[in-house]
This record gives C-alpha cells, structure tokens and sequence, in this order.
C-alpha cells in the first residue's frame, strides 16, 4: 500500500474516534500527516513521498502508535517525540505540555507593537520545555534567555531542547518556584502559566490528562498562579520592562477579578485568546490590586 493510500485510511480511522484535537492540529488530516511523516522521518515538504511504498514494518509501527492515539488518548507530539512551534522543531514529552501557546503569533511578529527593538534580557516562566524561550532565542541572536519552571523534569527537556538549537551560550535553566530563584532584572517577561480550576481539570477531554497536571491546574479559579505572576513580576522587570501573560480562557474571571486594571488583551489571527500585556509602569501602579 502506498503512503497517500494508507493516509487515507488513517484519516477516517482518527474521524471516526472522538478525539479531540487541540494539541497543535485541529483535524484528523493534519493529525495523520503529523503521525505518519513525523514518525517515518519524512520532511513535511517532500511532496513526493506520498507515492512511496510503506513498508511492513512501518506500518507495524504506525498502527501501534495509532492504536495508542485512539485508545489511550496520547498527543500526536508525544507519540512522534517532536513538535513544532513558531516555525521551530522541539522535542515533546509527557515531561511538559505540547507547545502549542498563541504566543508563538507574537514571537513571529516580533513583538510589534509592543515592542519596537529586540529585548536584550528574556524570562519565560512557567517555560515546560522551553518552547517560548527558545522561539525568542532563536529570533533575536543576541538576547539572552533564562527559562524557569518548578518542574526539574521539564527543564531536562528544555536542556534537550537548548542542546538541538544550539543555544547552550544564550539559553539557561532555573528551577524555581515562579520567582524564587530569579535574581536579574529582564526587559521582557513571558509567561504561560497554569490557570485551568481544579474542577475544570475533571471535566478535559482524556488527551489534557496525558500532560503533566502541574502545567494546567491552578487554585482560586485558576487565578492563584496568574496573579501571583502579576503581583511579583514588577521587581523582576527593568523600569521599561514588559510582561506578557497567557490565561487562556480564564481571561473573563481575570477581567472581572481585575476590574481596576486597564488590562491589554491581544487579538491573535491565527487563533487562540486570553493573553495580556502590561507594562512595568502598570504592573506596578496596580499592584495592589494583584490579590
Ligand atoms: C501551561 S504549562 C506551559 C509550558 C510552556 N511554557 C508552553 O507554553 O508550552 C505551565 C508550566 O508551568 C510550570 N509550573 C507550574 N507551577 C509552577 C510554579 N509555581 N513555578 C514555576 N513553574 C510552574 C509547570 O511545570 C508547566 O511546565
């Protein structure tokens, strides 16, 4: 059978499952393409490829991996290893959430107009695997980048990730708990932290409880982790720093929460919502109200 034949199959196999997509495809076409190129090692731009013949083995392969697609519900990125972000390959696993932020709009925008020069010095919190940071590196050569999260699991895949870009002289990692262990001032402050309620957390499609529960749950209605990011971030910012937050689709709670904050929300046109920018100026004028 050949690979475009066999394609096929897997589509209506994949639209036939319930599943639910999410995790950097949004339809069983892409998910298979994904699937079948992503673990057969073929380029995604190799047209050609489709027309080879798919070996026994291959295809042994990739039922195997279907079968765990389908009946255990595992992201596409853990079952190919890899994930793309910003237009950049990283390694994906159950030790961080699959990148899939729509800050990578921002990061290919270069920050305009919140920013008109490059950043020198770049915080990702809350980094996982270190998908964010990367994609800043990656964009301005001559910034530095630290990448923190709590989680030593997934800063050992951030390591991996820095290591496959080549980054090791501009790219660190910080374990730490938010902000405990920073010490420096940065010019710009990313962050897409946990922010989905507990009781939100039962009710995800099984795909969301393959990732680590520590990248997505947060307290008070999703808003503790959030808001201690908002309250500390201004004593972590250069006077003209800027912090830029995701809380997806807890942003309604935030904006009720925050009422007194002039919050700027980003309009995204490739999809995705609930992501702020705030000056340090703001963040400082309005702490207060950070509780
Ligand atoms: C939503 S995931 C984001 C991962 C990555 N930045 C991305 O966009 O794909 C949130 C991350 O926050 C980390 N995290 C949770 N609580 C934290 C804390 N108190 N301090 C630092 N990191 C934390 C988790 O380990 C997880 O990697």
């Amino acid at each position: 059978m050949k690979i475009a034949e066999y394609m096929q199959q897997m589509v209506a196999r994949l639209d036939s499952a319930d599943l639910c997509y999410g995790h950097g495809t949004d339809n069983p076409l892409d998910e298979a393409f994904y699937l079948i190129y992503g673990l057969l090692g073929i380029d995604f731009a190799d047209e050609l490829a489709a027309q080879n013949e798919l070996k026994p083995e291959q295809e042994a392969m990739l039922e195997a991996a279907l079968k765990r697609r389908i009946e255990e519900r595992v992201p596409t990125a853990y079952l190919v290893g890899r994930a793309w972000f910003a237009g950049h390959e990283f390694f994906s696993d159950e030790r961080a959430l699959v990148p899939r932020s729509p800050i990578a709009e921002l990061i290919n925008g270069e920050f305009e107009p919140l920013l008109h020069e490059p950043a020198g010095k770049i915080l990702d919190l809350c980094t996982g695997g270190g998908s964010i940071g990367i994609a800043i590196a990656l964009l301005w050569p001559n910034c530095e980048v630290d990448l923190a999260d709590i989680s030593a699991d997934a800063l050992e895949l951030a390591k991996k990730n820095i290591a496959l870009h080549g980054l090791g002289s501009r790219v660190r990692t910080l374990e730490s708990d938010l902000f405990d262990a920073v010490d420096l001032r940065y010019d710009l402050i990313v962050a897409n932290p946990p922010y989905v309620p507990v009781e939100e957390y039962d009710t995800l499609p099984a795909e969301f409880t393959r990732e680590p529960s520590l990248g997505l749950i947060s307290d008070d209605a999703g808003l503790q982790i959030p808001l201690r990011i908002l309250r500390d971030s201004v004593d972590y910012l250069s006077s003209e720093g800027l912090l830029v937050m995701e809380v997806g689709y807890s942003h309604p709670q935030l904006s009720e929460r925050l009422r007194q904050v002039p919050l700027l929300w980003l309009e995204f046109e490739q999809g995705g919502e609930g992501v702020l920018a705030l000056t340090a100026r703001q963040l400082q004028q309005y702490r207060e109200q950070f509780i």
